[in-house]
């Protein structure tokens, strides 16, 4: 899967030891930055990343910030975009199962590196269920269709 991912300064550790996971795992990745620890604005990064989703340039996405907040307003501006905020397994299973999320975001000053890594795992190993789920998330598509630009 082509898989975009992008933080911010407070992201950046994290976002590099999880792009190692991804491209361990099978994923071609795309990294829109940050570069480093030097301080940046997460909207940036956050927007570009979530454009490549929108336009399908990558089937979905991962953001980091420090908590995790920024990101996922960034992210959930954009048209298209399920962007679910993650701080425990639960959530990142029914973040898949019933929203159907196609970016995921981590709050790197929230979760450690190794829960971050099996979000991530079983983010990716979920599949959505549809069914009823289905006709909400649709829901959320029609509203975008009528409401947004
Ligand atoms: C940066 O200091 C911090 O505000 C940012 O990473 C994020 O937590 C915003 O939501």
């Amino acid at each position: 899967m082509t898989v975009v991912i992008g933080s911010d300064h407070a992201g950046y550790q994290m976002k590099e030891g999880i792009k190692t996971l991804l491209e361990q795992e099978g994923h071609r990745v795309i990294d829109v930055g940050t570069e480093g620890a030097s301080s940046v604005d997460y909207p940036d990064f956050g927007f570009k990343a979530a454009q490549l989703v929108s336009k399908g340039d990558a089937e979905r996405g991962i953001l980091i910030c420090g908590t995790g907040v920024g990101m996922s307003v960034v992210a959930n501006k954009v048209k298209g975009i399920r962007a679910s905020l993650v701080h425990d397994l639960y959530t990142a299973i029914q973040s898949r199962k019933h929203l159907d999320a196609n970016i995921l975001v981590l709050g790197a000053r929230v979760t450690g590196t190794g829960l971050a890594e099996e979000i991530v795992k079983a983010w990716f190993n979920t599949p959505f269920e549809g069914g009823r789920h289905g006709e909400r998330v649709e829901k959320i598509k029609k509203w975008e269709l009528e409401h947004l630009k």
